[in-house]
């Protein structure tokens, strides 16, 4: 896509401080809390999803970051309602959007269960370093430190627009997805899962051929979600290691 009148579109100027619960995540790549019990998962960017405060109450070491857990709590909690009622607002004024309509009433309720959820668990997560304010491309974790790896609702999607994305002037190019792509596999000791793979003009995303030209020693491969996303994406990313 080149050119898009942005005025009437769902595109950001930002990244939106916004997530989504476990029972999402669940939905979303296809696993059970239940099963994942003991292992290291690392979710970037974690944002104000629910995933790490309720994956620990099954014993899974979930572990969070987001660049901008640097915030206080007070912050974080107005970043994550100005970022809520922002989305809701754009997702009623622009007519065209959705092929996955949604009840406004019942998607607030959802969201605010996952920030809740987040913001309950958030300051002695932080003490207990289960939330980490780092930023992408770099993340200071050991070689295969995590057993597994989930990124959602930020790479691809938060490219511009241009590319397949949904924001306007995005400062993530194709350099930081396949130098994001690359680090966040260093620190898997075998799979990464992204969702979506597209944001809402498009049906391929331009970087995501280069990205994968870009891995070594890995098996790709896609799989179907019941998780649809607004723009109606129904496929996960899963790219697995060979050490
Ligand atoms: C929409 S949230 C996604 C949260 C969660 N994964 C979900 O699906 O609900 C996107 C997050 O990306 C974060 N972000 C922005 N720039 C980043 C970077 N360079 N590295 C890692 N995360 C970043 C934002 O702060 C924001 O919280």
């Amino acid at each position: 896509m080149t050119d898009l009148d942005t005025a009437n579109t769902f595109t950001f100027e930002r990244v939106l401080f916004f997530g989504r619960t476990l029972k999402e995540y669940e939905e979303m790549f296809n696993f059970s809390a239940n099963d994942l019990k003991g292992f290291k998962i690392l979710d970037c960017p974690s944002g104000p999803a629910s995933f790490v405060a309720q994956a620990n109450k099954y014993n899974v070491d979930a572990i969070g970051v987001d660049p901008l857990y640097e915030n206080t709590f007070a912050s974080l909690k107005e970043i994550v309602s100005r970022d809520l009622n922002d989305c809701c607002d754009l997702q009623v004024q622009v007519k065209d959007l959705a092929k996955n309509k949604r009840n406004m009433e019942i998607y607030r309720k959802e969201k605010d269960k996952a920030i809740n959820f987040f913001l309950d668990d958030f300051d002695l997560g932080f003490q207990n370093k289960r939330y980490l304010p780092y930023r992408l491309p770099h993340l200071p974790f050991n070689d295969n430190e995590f057993d597994m790896v989930l990124s959602s609702n930020f790479l691809f999607l938060y490219s511009d627009y241009k590319f397949g994305g949904m924001m306007t002037n995005s400062p993530f190019d194709l350099d930081f997805h396949i130098k994001a792509v690359i680090e966040l596999l260093r620190v898997s000791k075998s799979k990464l899962m992204i969702y979506p793979i597209r944001g809402p003009y498009t049906d391929n995303h331009e970087f995501l051929p280069a990205v994968l030209e870009n891995l070594k020693n890995v098996e790709v491969n896609y799989f179907k979600t019941n998780y649809v996303d607004l723009f109606g994406c129904d496929q996960v990313l899963q790219i697995t290691k060979h050490i």
